[in-house]
């Protein structure tokens, strides 16, 4: 059968491959469970949302919003793919960068956010906005996101995610252009880290208890 999804689906069962067959820094080799998704497959997967996202454009400009730290690889990396598309495609679409960077505040019962903009979000007036984000997990940060940022009335929002978790108890939310959804532990790399640490690791992996323990601000 077809699959019919848009995006790729690592099974509950789905466990990656062994950390000694690909290479992991030695700081970490202790702390990671195994590899979820090795960085040539992210590579060629951002490769084909690429495609995409130029499909839809069209020749409309792109406002690409990235929300800081986590997405900056894939914001990177996507941002590069449609690059190349555009030198060497008789269609192309322009390309205009922003940074955000959202703070949740965990204990307070309204799920307050503050959403800081490196420039002035006014300047997302009328653009088309791409959202790039390397996560989303229970979708709560990201409904409240386009939310705000529907207030500086751009022209169109739409969301690229590298990961969306798989869990019973999220707001199901499915961003319009998603790289993977995976299991629903916690993973680090490829700029997601755990406590500011691994990402420096060019691998997406499952943390083990060893690295969780190692790294917990908690002691
Ligand atoms: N890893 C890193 N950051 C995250 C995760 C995760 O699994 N979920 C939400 N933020
Ligand atoms: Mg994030």
């Amino acid at each position: 059968m077809e699959n019919d999804k848009k995006y790729i689906v690592l099974g509950d069962d789905y466990k990656g491959y062994p950390l000694n067959m690909f290479c992991v820094p030695k700081h970490y080799e202790d702390d990671l469970e195994h590899v979820l998704i090795p960085a040539g497959l992210i590579n060629d997967r951002i490769e084909r949302l690429a495609r995409e996202i130029i499909q839809d454009f069209r020749h409309e400009a792109i406002t690409g919003l990235c929300v800081l730290k986590g997405g900056y690889k894939f914001f990177t990396d996507l941002l590069d793919k449609i690059k190349a598309l555009n030198r060497n495609s008789e269609e192309s679409v322009p390309l205009a960068v922003d940074f955000i960077r959202v703070k949740s505040y965990t204990g307070t019962t309204s799920g307050e956010m503050t959403v800081t903009g490196i420039d002035n979000l006014e300047n997302l007036k009328d653009k088309n906005v791409l959202i790039v984000e390397d996560i989303i997990d229970t979708g709560k940060t990201m409904i409240k996101l386009l939310e705000i940022l529907q207030k500086y009335n751009p022209k169109s929002i739409k969301v690229a995610s590298l990961l969306t978790k798989r869990r019973a108890s999220g707001t199901g939310f499915k961003p319009h252009y998603l790289g993977f959804e995976v299991p629903d532990k916690f993973v680090v790399g490829y700029a997601l880290d755990y406590n500011e640490y691994f990402r420096d690791l060019n691998h997406i992996c499952v943390i083990n208890q060893h690295g969780i323990e190692k790294y917990t601000t908690k002691k």
